[in-house]
């Protein structure tokens, strides 16, 4: 870390690009309300939106790209909806999971994805494991995923230990907390954006977040590309970022 604040764009070892970007993808039932469709279609949009974006971070020669895909809280929302976007989900592993290995990408999840249906945990497992060695871009899905209910398992884990003798409570800091939580394997969060104009975490990274430089943009999802990419890093490269220094 740098004494004098720099901006992202000089940040030492640095292109100016975030290694890590993280996005929660907002405003697919607004795009769809929008053009008098039924909500599944905007979550087919927002698919489509994965698709590019993905594809462009890969390019942009991002490290990893996690998108917010399916909250621990989304399953409050109707059945039927559910429904559509585990079938979209089952769909878009289906038809894109060779194409990221064609690219060079590493498919990844975040979230417990024990709680998804039978088949769909082994196409996240199968794409998992056949995309294990590629090191182009790591692509996080969060899948179930909340950042209280991670915490939560970690805590839990680190409980565990402690109950069984093997480990000093005095002895546990940050990094033991971070070596159990769901992206203990990733690079630190850069930058955070949330599509919509909603300006909220919505329980997503709340502990990566920390130093995150963060970004509301009003787009709605379907509409994000690889342009939009393009402009939330050009904006990240214009932060200064101090981490609690001068
Ligand atoms: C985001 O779009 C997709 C998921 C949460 C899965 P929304 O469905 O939340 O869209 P809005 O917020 O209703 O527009
Ligand atoms: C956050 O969006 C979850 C995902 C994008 C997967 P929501 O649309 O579910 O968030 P709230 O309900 O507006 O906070
Ligand atoms: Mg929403």
């Amino acid at each position: 870390m740098s004494a004098s604040p720099v901006t992202n764009a000089e940040a030492a070892g640095g292109n100016g690009m975030p290694r890590h970007v993280a996005i929660i993808m907002d405003g697919n039932g607004r795009w769809a309300k929008r053009r008098f469709l039924p909500r599944v279609a905007g979550h087919r949009a927002g698919a489509e939106a994965v698709r590019v974006t993905v594809k462009a971070a890969a390019d942009m020669g991002l490290r990893a790209l996690t998108l917010y895909a399916f909250s621990s809280e989304n399953w409050r929302r109707s059945a039927e909806e559910v429904t559509d976007l585990m079938g979209l989900l089952r769909h878009y592993l289906r038809k894109e999971v060779a194409e990221l290995h064609r690219n060079g990408i590493r498919l990844r999840t975040i979230g417990d994805i024990s709680a998804l249906e039978g088949d769909l945990i082994g196409l996240v497992r199968d794409g998992v494991e056949l995309t294990k060695n590629n090191r182009r871009l790591d692509f996080v899905l969060a899948l179930n995923y909340g950042a209280q209910d991670e915490m939560l398992r970690a805590v839990r884990g680190i409980a565990t230990e402690v109950q069984a003798g093997k480990l000093d409570p005095q002895s546990i800091d940050q990094a033991m907390i971070e070596a159990r939580l769901d992206t203990c394997d990733l690079p630190p969060l850069d930058l955070l954006i949330r599509t919509s104009g909603e300006r909220r975490l919505s329980n997503f990274l709340l502990w990566q977040a920390a130093y995150a430089e963060l970004l509301f943009v009003d787009t709605l999802w379907p509409d994000f590309d690889g342009k939009a990419l393009s402009a939330a890093i050009a904006d990240f490269g214009t932060r200064e970022r101090r981490f609690g220094g001068r």
